[in-house]
């Protein structure tokens, strides 16, 4: 289906051409003064200079032609050169019926189906998850979502951080602890234990002593280093003390992505890339684009257009170990070989964008992606507390995600269990929900490259710009359609009618956006778009639902009509949470 601005476009564009003027000047766009009209055009003021007329006198004759317009029943010239729009009824309904009955609300398949790889979570192995990682994650997800809803191919990748010096300060920290492992013993020969010789929580203290140690005690860290490096030497109990980190590691990780609904095709990391580096290592040698600089291999990927200083790439460190970045690139090679993607998405810090544009030139000017291969970074803000500084708990530490993931389903089943009568278990499971809701939305509703601040009793509240909101307006539709249902009511095959009063025609007029919208959100990887219009939408139908009388309303054929209102509002509202990764309860 057509953009709506589109539809009211056209119409207009033809009543420019009716009045002798070019058509391309009826573009449409919403009312900047909704006290006078619903719509506007600004196109005779364009056209005036053009026209060598002055403006008013082209609205005025385009205004003639649209008298007998189905699109509007009001179409009026004002000063100095406006055409303010008021739409029909008629044809407000018909549009709306036609996004009813379409797949996918009228959204239009991509001109071209792109395969698309999503680089997000870049969980660190061993390390606890802390608030900062849920940005990546979940604005990672939705936009895995949204581009997979309007129709393209699309894999998630976690790219775990599984390979650095964090892994060698994990097996120093074991070996202090306890130094008679298996794993140490040089001459061992045997299987090696099924059992981890650590849990999950023994793992995250193990890493942050160690790292501390690291910082004051040079010996320490030398070691550190060297068991780092007998790691990628592939030493064998090294590997296999590894692979019981991995595991307790990852079904961790595991755990706490999917209370978030985050879910990865692809739980690749930087371990599994390390084959290629040799091999790449040689081509960028052997293509010429990598020279020694200081002991270094490098690639220049300095641009004449800079403004800014960007440093070479560099592939190898002088006593030959591979950095971060040599990683991201044989991870590009992989991708390239294995998907062949069209686009690789990266969510990351927004402190990385140095390294992503000399990790992205590297790979054109090395020639590991195609000309037309869209390497695409998207950098996020950091996350504050109320005092505008990174998120801390109460006592100043990081607040791991798990804790802050609790508290927040805690705090939502205190004020689910302090409203209403709900059976234990059944709260609980809508205090799970509704909390997630409120921490994703709280994310994605900021544009991801801004700083937010993380405030929780506004994140639950069930009032304002929140995701608790917006459930809560999708619950209150389901249980007017129950009761429907309990009257005996049908909802199937019920159809739409004409607007009765402005704020049902709002209503419909925000709904006939939302193929504009989710093609924009794809199209810019922009789930605070989908964001802001369900609070829109959800603020739409609050307004019409204080104004109309739905379950009372004695016309019959009037009644259906605004149930099937409220099913596609709905539905529009949970395809929407669906995207951004989030569900609604059937009560709360
Ligand atoms: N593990 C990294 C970190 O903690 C993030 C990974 C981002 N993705 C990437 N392909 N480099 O900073």
């Amino acid at each position: 289906m057509k953009k709506f601005l589109d539809l009211l476009s056209e119409e207009m564009g033809k009543a420019f051409e009716a009045a002798g003027y070019d058509g391309a000047l009826g573009r449409i766009t919403a009312s900047n003064r909704p006290d006078l009209c619903e719509y506007q055009c600004n196109g005779a003021m364009a056209g005036a200079k053009r026209y060598h007329k002055p403006p008013i006198a082209i609205a005025g004759e385009v205004a003639e032609k649209l008298t007998d317009s189905e699109v509007f029943s009001e179409a009026a010239a004002a000063a100095p050169g406006f055409l303010n729009l008021k739409l029909s009824e008629e044809y407000l309904l018909k549009v709306v019926r036609e996004m009813a009955a379409a797949p996918k609300f009228g959204l239009e398949k991509p001109e071209k189906k792109k395969k698309i790889i999503v680089d997000y979570g870049g969980a660190n192995v061993a390390k606890p998850l802390h608030v900062g990682h849920l940005r990546s994650a979940v604005i990672g997800e939705s936009i895995k979502r949204i581009k997979r809803y309007v129709g393209h191919e699309v894999i998630g990748d976690a790219h775990l951080g599984d390979w650095g010096l964090q892994m060698g300060l994990v097996i120093e920290g074991i070996r202090e602890r306890q130094p008679d492992l298996v794993y140490f013993d040089e001459g061992f020969e045997g299987e090696y234990p099924q059992e981890a010789p650590f849990t999950i929580s023994e793992l995250e203290e193990i890493y942050p002593a160690s790292s501390a140690r690291s910082k004051e005690d040079p010996e320490y860290k030398a070691r550190a280093m060297d068991a780092t490096r007998r790691l990628q030497e592939g030493v064998r109990g090294y590997r296999a003390l590894w692979q019981q980190m991995m595991n307790v590691s990852v079904s961790d990780l595991k755990k706490n992505y999917s209370s978030l609904n985050v879910e990865f095709d692809l739980w690749k990391g930087e371990s599994d890339v390390q084959y290629l580096i040799p091999e790449m290592v040689e081509y960028m040698k052997k293509e010429g684009y990598a020279h020694i600089s200081e002991g270094a291999l490098v690639v220049d990927v300095k641009e004449e257009t800079d403004t800014k200083e960007v440093p070479p790439c560099m592939i190898l460190k002088s006593d030959g170990a591979s950095l971060y970045n040599t990683t991201d690139l044989a991870t590009i090679l992989e991708r390239m070989r294995l998907y062949h993607p069209d686009q690789i998405i990266y969510l990351a810090d927004k402190r990385q964008d140095l390294y992503f544009d000399q990790v992205f030139r590297c790979a054109r000017k090395t020639k590991l992606v195609e000309p037309e291969t869209d390497l695409k970074w998207i950098g996020f803000g950091t996350v504050n507390g109320k005092n505008g500084k990174p998120f801390k708990t109460r006592d100043g530490g990081v607040m791991r995600l798990e804790t802050l993931i609790q508290e927040t389903k805690d705090e939502m089943y205190r004020k689910i269990k302090e409203g209403r009568e709900m059976p234990e278990e059944e709260a609980r499971g809508v205090a799970d929900l509704v909390a997630v809701s409120a921490l994703l939305y709280g994310d994605l509703s900021n544009q991801a490259s801004k700083d937010y601040i993380f405030d929780p009793d506004k994140f639950t509240s069930f009032e304002g710009d929140t995701g608790p909101y917006i459930l809560y307006t999708i619950v209150r539709i389901k249980s007017i359609l129950a009761k429907y249902k309990e009257q005996g009511g049908e909802l199937s095959g019920l159809s739409l009618q004409k607007a009765f009063n402005e704020s049902e025609k709002a209503l419909m007029m925000t709904l006939v956006q939302f193929n504009t919208v989710m093609e924009s959100a794809a199209e810019e990887a922009a789930p605070h778009k989908v964001c802001a219009y369900i609070y829109e939408l959800a603020n739409a139908f609050n307004h019409f639902y204080h104004e109309t009388k739905i379950l009372g309303e004695p016309d019959a054929a009037r009644r259906e009509g605004l149930i099937a209102l409220l099913l596609l509002t709905r539905d529009v509202l949970e395809t929407c949470i669906d995207v951004l990764g989030f569900s609604a309860p059937e009560k709360m």
